[in-house]
C-alpha cells in the first residue's frame, strides 16, 4: 500500500501543473509509527513531505512513536494523540482555510459545514478501519481532510463474498475478491475475539464514499491464507480546473468518440447546455455509465479516476468479454508494422482505428505522431497487453524497457509494477499483470513471448524440431550470417522436416489446434480451402484438394518465401522471436528500438491513445461521423459468413466514421476475397498492395495471402438513428 501511493504522489509530482510547496500525509490509526518509518523505503520521508500526521488514540502507542520519531530525528512527523474522528488539519496546518471560525466543541457539527475537500495530499489507514468501531465517521471526515487531487491508500484484512459486491460496476475489478464461506467463518470469529470488524460493510462504504484507482486482493500464505485488500482512492467527485463534474464526462466521451464539441476545454457552461440540446448525438458507453451512476449518487466507473484517459470504460463481466478466459492470444502482433508505415504513411492530421491485437503496431502507429490512434480489442487482456507497453514507455528506463519487452523477462518485475507502472495502469489492467507476473518472473522458461494462445504453434515447433534434433540446425540458421546460408540451412534441413506431410496431417489440419494456436477460425479456413481448390496445382492433379493438403499448401507458400527471401536473424523479428522465444538486439520489432522509447517516453507522447474494449463494430458506431481517415482491421472481415448481412453493415458504418479520402487497410487468408465487391458496393475503391502467388512475399510475415487498401470515395446516405442516446436525462442538472 505504502509503494502504491508512494507511486501515486511520485507521479502526479511529474506531471504537476500545480507548483507543490507542501506534502501532507495523514496516518490514521497510525499506531506505533512503524509505517511513517517504513515509507522511507519509497520515498525521503522528512524532505517528501513538508509534514505528516500520525492520529491515534492510544497515548501508551503514541509514546513509542514520539520516540521513534525522536530517534529517527524527523522534525516533520507530528504525532497527534486523539480520536481520528475530532481530528482537524486546519487545528495544525497554517493557511489551510479561509474559513475557519474557532470551533466549539459543542455547537460545530451544527453551526459548522465543513469544507468537501482539505488539504491534505496523502491519508492513509493500515489496519486500522477494521478497528474503529463507528468507522462511518472517520470515513466521511476524510473528504474534509483530503486535497482535490489527493490520495487515499488502505490495506485491511476483510471477508466478502461474490454476493456482497457484484452488483457494482464500479470497483476498478474483482479478480481474488471471493472469500469461501470456511474462510469468511473463520477469519470473521478469530477477529471478533479481538474486537476487530471484519464485515463487508467497511469496504462497501470506502468504495461508495471515494472514486477507486487502483486495489488488489491477496491472501497470506503465512498467515493461514489472510484475506487482505489493498486499496487506492480519491475523491468521487472529479476536480478540475472547470470542476463540473459533466464536463469531466464530456470531455472524456469526446476523447472516446473524436466528438468535437468539446476542445478547446475551457468553454463555458452555457454552451455546454445548449450543445446538449442539440441535434441527437453519439454517445460512448462510457458515458452513459457514468451519467447513470451519477444520478444514483454512486462514483463513477474506476476508468474516470485513472491518471491518464487511455483505456476507456467496459463492463468485464459481460460473457464476451469473460469467454477469453483472461488470456491473450497474440503475445505479440502477427503483421508487418513496416509494411503499414510504408503504406499509410500516416501524418499529424491522421485519427487512426485499428485492432490492439498485443499493441505493437498500435505503438508504432504512435511512434508516427498521428492525432489519435484508436485501439479496438474485444479481449480485454490483449488492452492490458497494450496498456502494459504504454505505461512502460511513460515510467521505465530503456533498459528495463527491454528486459520486459524485448527479452520478455525482467527478475523486478513485480517490484516494477508496484512501485513505478501501476500509477499509468488502470485498475484492471494492474490486477492483471500483479496476478500474472510469473509470466516475467520465470528465469528457466521462455517468458512473454511463450504466452498466450499462440504458444500452442511456437511449442509445436519446438517439438518437432526436437523429435527431428533439429535445435541445434534452428540456432545456425538464427545466426547465419548471409541469405544464402540461411536458405542452404532451410532447403537441406529444416524445410523437409517441418513441411513433412506427416507433420501436417498430424498436428496441423485439426481445426481445434488452429484456432487456438493461431486464432483461425472456421470461414477462413474454408477461403484457404477455397483457393487451394482452385490452385492449379490442384486443378492439373498433382496435389489432392483436402483440407490437410490446402493448409499444408497454405504453410508451404507462407513460411517458403520467408525462408528464401528474408534474412531471419538480422531482419525478420516476427520469426526470430518464435524460433528463439525472445528478440534479440540485432533483430527486434520496431516498437523496441531505442529512438521509439525515447519519443514515446516524452510527457504526453500517448496522448493520443484510446484502447476500446469492445466489439470493432460497436466502437465505429460510436465514432463522430467522418472523423477517421485509417482503419486498419487486419483480416477480422474474414471471421463472417461468406455472403454475410453483418459484413455489409460493418463496411457501412466504416464508410460513415471515415472521412472522404479516409482508407482501410486490411489483410485475408484469400488471395481475392468476397468482400472487397462490398466494399466497393459501399462508396469504396479497393486496390490490392500485395499478393502471394508464385513464391512472392508479401512482407516479412507473410501470414496472409494478401493485402488490401480500400479508399472511401462516396459518402453513403445518412442512416436511421439507431444509436443509445439517453432518454430525456438532462445531465447538467445531475449532482453527486
Ligand atoms: C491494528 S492497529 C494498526 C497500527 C498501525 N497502523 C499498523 O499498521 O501497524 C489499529 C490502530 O487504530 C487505532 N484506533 C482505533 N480507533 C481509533 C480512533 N477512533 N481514532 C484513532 N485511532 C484509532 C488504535 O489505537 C490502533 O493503534
Ligand atoms: C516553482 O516553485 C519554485 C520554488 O518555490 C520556483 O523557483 C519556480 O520558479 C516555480 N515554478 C513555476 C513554474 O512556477
Ligand atoms: C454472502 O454473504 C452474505 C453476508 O455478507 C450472506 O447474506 C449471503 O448469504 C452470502 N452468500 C453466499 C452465496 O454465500
Ligand atoms: C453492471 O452490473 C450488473 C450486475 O452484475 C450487470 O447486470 C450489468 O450488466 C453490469 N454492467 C453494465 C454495463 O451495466
Ligand atoms: C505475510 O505475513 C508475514 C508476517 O506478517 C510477512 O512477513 C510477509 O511479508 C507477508 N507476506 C505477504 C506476501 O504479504
Ligand atoms: C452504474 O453503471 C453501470 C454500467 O452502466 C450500470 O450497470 C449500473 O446499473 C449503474 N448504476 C446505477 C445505480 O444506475
Amino acid at each position: 500500500m505504502l509503494a502504491l501511493v508512494a507511486a501515486q504522489l511520485e507521479a502526479k509530482a511529474k506531471s504537476a501543473d500545480e507548483n507543490k510547496t507542501k506534502r501532507i500525509w495523514v496516518d490514521v490509526g497510525g499506531g506505533t509509527g512503524w509505517n511513517i518509518e517504513a515509507m522511507s523505503q519509497f520515498v525521503d520521508v522528512p524532505n517528501f513531505f513538508s509534514s505528516v500526521y500520525l492520529v491515534d488514540f492510544s497515548p501508551s502507542l503514541c509514546e513509542v512513536a514520539k520516540k521513534r520519531f525522536e530517534r529517527l530525528g524527523w522534525k516533520n512527523v507530528r504525532v497527534v494523540c486523539q480520536d481520528a474522528r475530532k481530528f482537524r488539519l486546519e487545528d495544525y496546518e497554517t493557511g489551510m482555510s479561509k474559513q475557519v471560525a474557532p470551533r466549539s466543541p459543542s455547537l460545530s457539527y451544527l453551526t459548522q459545514q465543513r469544507q468537501d475537500y482539505g488539504g491534505a495530499d496523502l491519508v492513509t489507514f493500515s489496519y486500522s478501519l477494521s478497528m474503529i468501531p463507528d468507522y462511518y465517521s472517520v470515513v466521511d471526515s476524510v473528504n474534509s481532510l483530503l486535497a482535490p487531487h489527493g490520495i487515499m491508500g488502505v490495506v485491511d484484512f476483510y471477508v466478502q463474498n461474490q454476493t456482497d459486491y457484484s452488483f457494482r460496476n464500479y470497483t476498478g475489478g474483482l479478480v481474488d475478491r471471493h472469500v469461501n464461506v470456511l474462510s469468511r467463518n473463520f477469519w470473521r470469529a478469530w477477529f471478533d475475539f479481538d474486537r476487530v470488524g471484519l464485515e463487508p460493510g467497511r469496504r462497501d462504504y470506502l468504495e461508495y464514499k471515494f472514486g477507486t484507482v487502483l486495489n488488489f486482493n491477496f491472501r497470506n500464505r503465512t498467515l493461514g491464507y489472510i484475506p487482505y485488500y489493498v486499496w487506492v482512492g480519491c475523491h468521487k467527485k472529479p476536480f478540475s480546473p472547470s470542476s463540473l463534474p459533466h464536463e469531466i464526462i464530456e470531455r472524456i466521451d469526446a476523447l472516446a468518440t473524436e466528438s468535437p464539441y468539446l476542445y478547446p476545454a475551457n468553454q463555458g457552461d452555457a454552451l455546454t447546455r445548449a450543445i446538449e440540446r442539440s441535434a441527437p448525438e453519439i454517445r460512448s458507453k462510457a458515458f452513459i455509465t457514468a451519467v447513470q451512476n451519477l444520478s444514483a449518487n454512486l462514483p463513477l466507473p474506476s476508468f474516470f479516476y485513472q491518471n491518464h484517459h487511455w483505456r476507456i470504460y467496459y463492463d468485464d463481466r459481460l460473457q464476451k468479454h469473460t469467454q477469453f478466459n483472461d488470456e491473450y492470444i497474440y503475445a505479440f502482433t502477427w503483421e508487418d508494422a513496416r509494411v503499414d508505415e510504408r503504406l499509410l504513411k500516416l501524418g499529424p492530421d491522421d485519427k487512426v482505428l485499428a485492432i490492439t491485437s498485443a499493441g505493437d503496431n498500435i505503438i508504432s502507429y504512435l511512434a508516427q505522431s498521428p492525432a489519435r490512434v484508436h485501439a479496438v480489442d474485444l479481449n480485454p487482456t490483449q488492452n492490458h497487453l497494450l496498456e502494459l507497453k504504454a505505461a512502460a514507455y511513460t515510467a521505465l528506463p530503456y533498459e528495463d524497457f527491454w528486459k520486459i519487452f524485448g527479452e520478455g523477462k525482467h527478475a523486478d518485475f513485480r517490484k516494477l509494477l508496484i512501485t513505478k507502472l501501476s500509477p499509468h495502469l488502470s485498475g484492471r489492467a494492474f490486477q492483471y499483470w500483479l496476478k500474472n507476473v510469473h509470466v516475467f518472473h520465470n528465469n528457466k522458461g521462455y517468458g512473454l513471448y511463450d504466452t498466450g494462445g499462440s504458444r500452442h504453434a511456437i511449442r509445436a515447433f519446438r517439438w518437432i524440431a526436437r523429435i527431428f534434433g533439429l535445435q541445434s540446425t534452428v540456432q545456425k540458421l538464427l545466426s547465419a550470417r548471409t541469405l544464402n546460408e540461411q536458405r542452404d540451412i532451410w532447403r537441406n534441413k529444416i524445410r523437409p522436416a517441418l513441411l513433412s506431410k506427416l507433420i501436417c496431417n498430424l498436428v496441423v489440419a485439426q481445426e481445434s489446434f488452429l484456432w487456438a494456436a493461431l486464432g483461425v477460425p472456421k470461414n477462413q479456413l474454408a477461403m484457404i480451402e477455397n483457393d487451394h481448390a482452385n490452385s492449379d496445382i490442384v486443378k492439373q492433379g498433382k496435389a489432392k484438394n483436402t483440407r490437410s493438403h490446402a493448409i499444408w499448401h497454405y504453410m508451404v507458400n507462407t513460411l517458403d518465401p520467408v525462408a528464401e527471401e528474408t534474412h531471419i536473424g538480422t531482419d525478420n523479428p516476427y520469426y526470430y522471436v518464435c524460433l528463439d522465444g525472445k528478440f534479440s538486439k540485432k533483430c527486434h520489432l520496431e516498437y523496441l528500438r531505442p529512438e521509439v522509447h525515447a519519443k514515446l517516453s516524452r510527457p504526453g507522447a500517448l496522448d493520443g491513445l484510446r484502447i476500446h474494449t469492445d466489439e470493432l463494430e460497436e466502437v465505429i458506431a460510436r465514432i463522430t461521423p467522418g472523423t477517421l481517415t485509417v482503419a486498419v482491421i487486419m483480416d477480422s472481415m474474414d471471421w463472417f459468413d461468406t455472403g454475410s448481412q453483418a459484413a455489409a453493415a460493418q463496411i457501412s458504418k466504416l464508410n460513415r466514421a471515415l472521412q472522404m479520402g479516409g482508407r482501410v487497410l486490411l489483410r485475408t487468408s484469400a488471395l481475392s476475397p468476397w468482400y472487397i465487391k462490398v466494399f466497393e458496393a459501399h462508396g469504396f475503391t479497393a486496390k490490392c498492395h500485395g499478393s502471394r502467388v508464385d513464391g512472392a512475399c508479401i512482407d516479412r510475415v507473410n501470414m496472409y495471402a494478401s493485402c488490401w487498401i480500400c479508399t472511401k470515395t462516396e459518402n453513403l446516405p445518412p442512416p436511421t438513428p439507431e444509436f443509445d442516446r439517453i432518454g430525456g436525462t438532462d445531465i447538467t442538472s445531475l449532482t453527486i
